[in-house]
């Protein structure tokens, strides 16, 4: 499969651990596709991996309607696997399932100011995108202290994350160096953000990011047609009026589309001389994206079709991920509670 921006193999050691997640809200998109599962895959294999179905993380702003979570934790499964992730190569399990998580959100509670909270930039930028007002659910504003809960629990030290997370990378570490200096012991484990060349993929209106609450997403499930009507849709260079004129390739989301996911970097590169010499059309330009776009798409959305009509090989995968990962983040709860001094019977 065509991975746009295999990293480094030769950085990961045996004892790196790697944790990533996604709030089950929806289907994965291209975004999701280059700012991380594009890692996981190239890395899968090559360290402990573990990928969470974030259920408890949805529900934090979506409390009163429990449904848009639980619809979409089995087609989140079945986007991983449709994308080449291998369930015997990395960990499949789902938040809900594991409470040391919960628990250990309640611990690092104690060991984060609320200024320090709603300090952070992403979590800042959703409740304005979310338009809560004064109703900001607590779920909502503490889910930086569960995603830490998540990450430290595996003992993950690398997260492959697009670059709106790397604030959530931050405050674990704010915690983990807080609670390892309170213990007086290293009992949690730093950990550092893995973000992509394309960490930030724009939204085909060419808004900053890719998303589905702001409706600029192209999907892994997504029909020929679809990506066809999304790409001709594509923003590109208003002062390239017509085919003759120099056109510009900065900000021209046609042109980041091609160098996030076209397999020919020369041909790229070709295509873009030409269009800023003037001569090449836009509407060449996005039938060269509709094509690889379509060909990196069609197989992942048919395999994801057979995956849906089998939902309890789904399930099967998550409660095989679960015992493995349950043994691990219970581990990690006791010698939270070990450190802490709380274990006195
Ligand atoms: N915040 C991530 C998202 O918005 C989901 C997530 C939950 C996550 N827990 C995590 C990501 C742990 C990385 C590590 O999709």
């Amino acid at each position: 499969m065509h991975t746009p921006y295999a990293i480094d193999k030769n950085a990961i050691d045996k004892n790196d651990v790697i944790l990533t997640g996604d709030r089950a809200t929806g289907r994965l998109h291209l975004g999701h596709y280059s700012g991380s599962l594009s890692q996981r895959l190239a890395l899968q294999g090559q360290c402990a991996q573990t990928i969470l179905v974030a259920d408890m993380q949805g529900l934090t702003d979506n409390g009163h309607q429990p449904d848009h979570v639980a619809t979409h934790i089995l087609g989140l499964v079945a986007d991983y696997l449709a994308v080449g992730l291998d369930p015997d190569k990395v960990t499949i399990c789902q938040q809900s399932q594991l409470p040391a998580l919960a628990e250990l959100t309640m611990f690092y509670s104690n060991l984060v100011s609320y200024a320090r909270l709603i300090r952070n930039p992403t979590v800042k930028q959703e409740i304005n995108d979310k338009q809560f007002g004064q109703q900001v659910p607590v779920g909502f504003l503490t889910y930086p202290i569960s995603q830490a809960a998540d990450i430290t629990a595996f003992g993950a030290n690398l997260v492959p994350v697009g670059d709106d997370q790397l604030p959530m990378i931050e405050q674990t570490n704010d915690i983990v160096r807080k609670f390892n200096h309170v213990v007086g012991e290293p009992v949690l484990r730093e950990c550092r953000a893995l973000t992509s060349k394309a960490s930030r993929l724009p939204g085909v209106d060419g808004k900053s990011k890719m998303s589905k609450s702001l409706g600029n997403a192209i999907y892994l499930s997504d029909d020929n047609d679809t990506i066809r009507d999304a790409v001709r849709s594509m923003y590109t260079d208003p002062q390239h009026l017509r085919v003759s004129d120099p056109g510009r390739v900065e900000g021209n989301v046609v042109f980041t589309y091609l160098d996030a996911f076209h397999p020919d970097a020369q041909h790229v590169a070709e295509l873009k001389a030409h269009y800023q010499r003037g001569g090449l059309g836009d509407m060449t330009v996005k039938n060269v994206l509709t094509d690889s776009l379509t060909s990196l798409i069609s197989p992942i959305r048919e395999r994801r079709k057979a995956l849906m009509n089998a939902p309890d090989y789904l399930s099967d995968v998550l409660k095989d991920g679960q015992k493995k990962a349950r043994i691990q983040t219970d581990q990690t709860c006791q010698n939270v509670k070990r450190a802490l001094g709380l274990l006195v019977g």
